[in-house]
C-alpha cells in the first residue's frame, strides 16, 4: 500500500461507471493545473494486452506479468488525449463496451492490482494528482486530503452513455446499456478485492441532477476550504 499524499497534494474521485468522473476529473485537473491519472484506462490496457499476447483473461500470473511489465504512454495530440500501447494508438480501441467489460474482468484479480499499484502511485507528483477511479481513496492513496465518491443513478448513466454513443455515431439501445451498467456495477462492487465503495472519509456527490460545471465547481471550492489547489487562474 502506498500513501503519497505527503509529496502532493491528492484528489480522489471514485464511483462507478458514468458518473461522470473521467470528464469531471480532467476538467478539474485542467483548472488547477495538476496531474492526472485514470487508472481505469490501466485496466482497460492491461486487457487489451492480453488480447495482443494471446493471454487468457483467467491467467492471473500471465496477466499480472503483462500489468508490470506494460509499455504505455499517455500523450496529448492535437488538444484530445492520445493513449499508445506498445507504440500503437489505441485511444478508441479501449473505449468500446467490449474493451470495459474485459477490462473488469481483468480487473477483478488481485495479482494484476498489486502490479499497478506502484505505477498508479508515481502519478502523485507536484503540483498535485486528480485520481479517477474505483479504489483511488480506499487503497491507492489512503492519505488524500480529499475523497470524492461520485455517483448517478443506473438509468442515468445508461442515459448519458447512451448519448455519448450516438454523438460518436455509434447504435444502441438503452435498455441494453442499462443492463451492461448494472453487470458491471455488481461485478464491481461484489468482487473480493478493492470492491467499489467509498472510504470512510469520502464526500459521496450524486451528480444525477447537477451539470458537469456545477460539479467541477463543488470540487475546487471543497479543495479551497481545506487549504488545497488554488487554481493558476485565482487572483
Ligand atoms: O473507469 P473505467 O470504465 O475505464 O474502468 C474500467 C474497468 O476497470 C471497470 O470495470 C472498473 C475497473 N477499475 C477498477 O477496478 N479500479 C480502478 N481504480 C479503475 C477501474
Amino acid at each position: 500500500m502506498s500513501d503519497t499524499a505527503t509529496q502532493a497534494p491528492v484528489l480522489t474521485i471514485d464511483g462507478p461507471g458514468g458518473a461522470g468522473k473521467g470528464t469531471i476529473s480532467r476538467l478539474v485537473a485542467e483548472r488547477l493545473g495538476w496531474h492526472l491519472l485514470d487508472s481505469g484506462a490501466l485496466y482497460r490496457l492491461t486487457a487489451q494486452a492480453a488480447a495482443k499476447h494471446a493471454v487468457a483473461l483467467d491467467d492471473e500470473a500471465g496477466l499480472a506479468r503483462l500489468a508490470a511489465s506494460l509499455d504505455v504512454e499517455f500523450l496529448v495530440a492535437d488538444g484530445e488525449p492520445q493513449v499508445m500501447l506498445e507504440g500503437e494508438d489505441v485511444t478508441r480501441a479501449i473505449r468500446t463496451e467490449q474493451a470495459g467489460d474485459r477490462a473488469s474482468q481483468v480487473a477483478a484479480l488481485n495479482p494484476v492490482r498489486e502490479a499497478l499499484l506502484t505505477r498508479q502511485s508515481d502519478f502523485a507528483v507536484a503540483p498535485g494528482l486528480v485520481a479517477d477511479g474505483r479504489d483511488m481513496g480506499t487503497v491507492v492513496f489512503p492519505g488524500a486530503p480529499l475523497k470524492i465518491f461520485l455517483t448517478a443513478s443506473a438509468e442515468e448513466r445508461a442515459r448519458r452513455r447512451h448519448l455519448q454513443l450516438q454523438e460518436s455515431g455509434v447504435n444502441a439501445s438503452l435498455s441494453s446499456l442499462l443492463k451492461e451498467i448494472q453487470a458491471r456495477d455488481a461485478r464491481d462492487m461484489q468482487r473480493s478485492v478493492a470492491p467499489l465503495k467509498p472510504a470512510d472519509d469520502a464526500i459521496t456527490l450524486d451528480t444525477t441532477r447537477l451539470t458537469i460545471p456545477e460539479v467541477v465547481d463543488r470540487l475546487t471550492q471543497l479543495l479551497a476550504q481545506r487549504g488545497i489547489g488554488a487554481s493558476p487562474d485565482d487572483p
